[in-house]
């Protein structure tokens, strides 16, 4: 699992120079704070990405460069002890990455086209597949993550949920097309303990654009 997650982010996120190695880099927001009100305020979006997200990135950087000197020193059982912390903030960084991508204050509504067939052929209606991955999410224990997915090998979507911060592609095998943060960080400064509020709200923000374009990419 561990070098799968490697390779994830490796085609996942983007990375820049620095000096000799290549570190990972928080990806700026593709709109402002502000732009998801009232669906998300803008304390939450400010912390969620500049706090939150950025120290999984920074971990993330931390985590490699100890992979590297063990890896330069053929010390394995360091390689092996780091397999946890590449696993939550790599994975923590792909999820984020995805997740800021899935939203837009232009969002909401429903897709269209060969997403919306797919989506009707696989739950029977676009309602039925909202209400099963809003109640899968509501019902993650503690932190985690609920995800619309596609499985290439069977040619479909399905829902499924992470724990923490558990990247879905490396973890369950599905291509990640619409996930739902359901850490408290992403609601409970706005939505206090009530999370079904705030899962039932997402969709008012739901990028469809931005995940048909996974769908279409997922089916290339
Ligand atoms: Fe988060």
């Amino acid at each position: 699992m561990l070098s799968a997650a490697v390779n994830s982010l490796k085609h996942a996120v983007p990375r820049c120079a620095v000096s000799s190695r290549l570190k990972h880099t928080l990806p700026d927001l593709p709109y402002d704070y502000n732009a998801l009100e009232p669906t998300i305020s803008a304390d939450i979006m400010q912390l969620h990405h500049s706090k939150h997200h950025a120290t999984y990135v920074n971990n993330l950087n931390v985590a490699e460069e100890k992979l590297a000197e063990a890896r330069a020193t053929g010390d394995v059982s360091t390689e092996i002890a780091l397999g946890s912390a590449l696993i939550f903030n790599g994975g923590g960084h792909i999820n984020h990455s995805i997740f800021w991508q899935n939203l837009s204050p232009n969002g909401g509504g429903e897709p269209t086209g060969e997403l919306m067939s797919a989506i009707q052929r696989d739950f029977g209606s676009f309602e039925n597949m909202k209400k099963t991955l809003s109640a899968s999410t509501v019902a993650v224990q503690g932190s985690g993550w609920g995800w619309l997915g596609y499985n290439k090998a069977a040619g479909k979507l399905q829902i499924a949920t992470c724990a923490n911060q558990d990247p879905l592609e490396a973890t369950k095998g599905l291509v990640p097309m619409f996930g739902i943060d359901v850490w408290e960080h992403a609601y409970y400064l706005q939505y206090k303990n009530v999370r079904p509020d705030y899962v039932n709200a997402i969709w008012n923000v739901a990028n469809w654009a931005d995940i048909t374009e996974r769908f279409n990419k997922a089916r290339q």
